[in-house]
């Protein structure tokens, strides 16, 4: 289902912004159409930015890397904004600077409050989404202090207000669906660059790039007994094994098919080890089946379960290890 992440822009001691935010947020969840949450920037306490722009969707910073998982958990946003000095508050436009990819290819709406109802802190905030290639839809809720809230503090909006936020998450809604197949690429892409790095880390025998591909709790149902391997430690003892057999050694991969539904994706193909053992033997290997499942973590696309498989031969009950894709 769609995931649309209600964002509190103002993070102020004294604040009217959380009134409008839960105003925003309960409207909302009586939709069905997609699950709404709110995401208060209070909750994510980020640094003025100090490291390079994340455009590669790595980042050093603890927080940083939090701040991105929950960006990236949602398909949509509704960003709730006061206007500062005829502009954005900064704590909202840090939060936007601080991650990229994962703002990528989504749509979000605006619900402004101020003195002039926020609509100067909108305009600048499409420029922002711009940016990010976040899709700005154009209806947009628009609350003045002066008719919208009581004694400029209490918020009370008036009933027409509730039909412009209904058709504003009606575009929201509909435009982060209408997106998804562009994420898919997205992460398709991302998802691809992993399996390189496995075929890279192979050639490299390198164990510690291979760690990175695979999430610790991973569960795999290797060609090798036992039936299953828990853990990120098993799965890399089993690679630790083949490195000791071979001097060099290849690995290739065909037919991959991704398939990515939200946070999680598969892919399958046919795989093979092969290269040169340490008595100068050159080995051709066996074409396994592999099949993947990825998950979406705060570090990326990572493989939390995997299977390799020959099929076997009803009657013997042997491998049938010499099939080529
Ligand atoms: C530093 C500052 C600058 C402001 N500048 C504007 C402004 O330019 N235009 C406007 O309409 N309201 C302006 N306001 C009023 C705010 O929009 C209003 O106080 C609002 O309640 C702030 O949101 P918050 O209480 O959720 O933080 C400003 C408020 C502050 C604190």
């Amino acid at each position: 289902m769609t995931k649309i992440g209600i964002v509190l822009g103002s993070t102020r001691p004294g604040r009217v912004g959380d009134q409008v935010a839960r105003w925003v947020h309960e409207r909302a969840a009586r939709r069905e159409d997609a699950a709404f949450e709110l995401v208060d920037l209070r909750d994510h306490p980020l640094p003025h930015l100090e490291q390079p722009p994340g455009f590669s969707g790595e980042y050093l910073d603890e927080r940083i890397r939090a701040w991105a998982a929950v960006v990236a958990s949602f398909d949509g946003f509704v960003l709730v904004t006061p206007e500062y000095n005829h502009s954005v508050p900064g704590v909202l436009k840090n939060a936007m600077d601080h991650v990229y990819l994962e703002w990528n290819t989504k749509a979000a709406g605006f619900v402004s409050y101020g003195g002039a109802g926020g609509a100067r802190s909108v305009e600048q905030l499409r420029l922002v989404c711009g940016a990010l290639q976040v899709a700005d839809v154009a209806p947009q809720v628009t609350l003045p202090l002066a008719t919208e809230f009581e004694n400029r503090t209490v918020f009370k909006p008036g009933d027409h207000q509730v039909a412009a936020l209904d058709t504003l998450l009606d575009h929201v809604v509909a435009w982060s669906g209408a997106l998804a197949p562009l994420r898919g690429g997205r992460a398709e892409a991302a998802i691809r660059e992993r399996i390189d790095a496995i075929v890279d880390g192979l050639r490299n025998k390198d164990l510690e790039a291979l760690r990175r591909v695979y999430a610790p709790d991973v569960v795999s149902f290797d060609v090798e007994p036992p039936l299953q391997h828990v853990g990120i430690e098993a799965k890399l003892a089993n690679w630790a094994k083949v490195f000791t057999f071979f001097e060099k050694v290849d690995y290739e991969l065909r037919d991959l098919t991704i398939t990515v539904r939200g946070d999680l994706a598969v892919g399958h193909g046919f795989g093979r080890v092969s290269g040169t053992l340490k008595n100068g033997v050159v080995a051709d290997g066996m074409w396994v089946r592999a099949t993947f499942v990825f998950r979406n973590t705060r570090d990326g696309w990572v493989i939390g379960h995997d299977q390799a498989s020959v099929p076997f031969d009803v009657v013997t009950g042997r491998g049938v290890a010499d099939l080529e894709p």
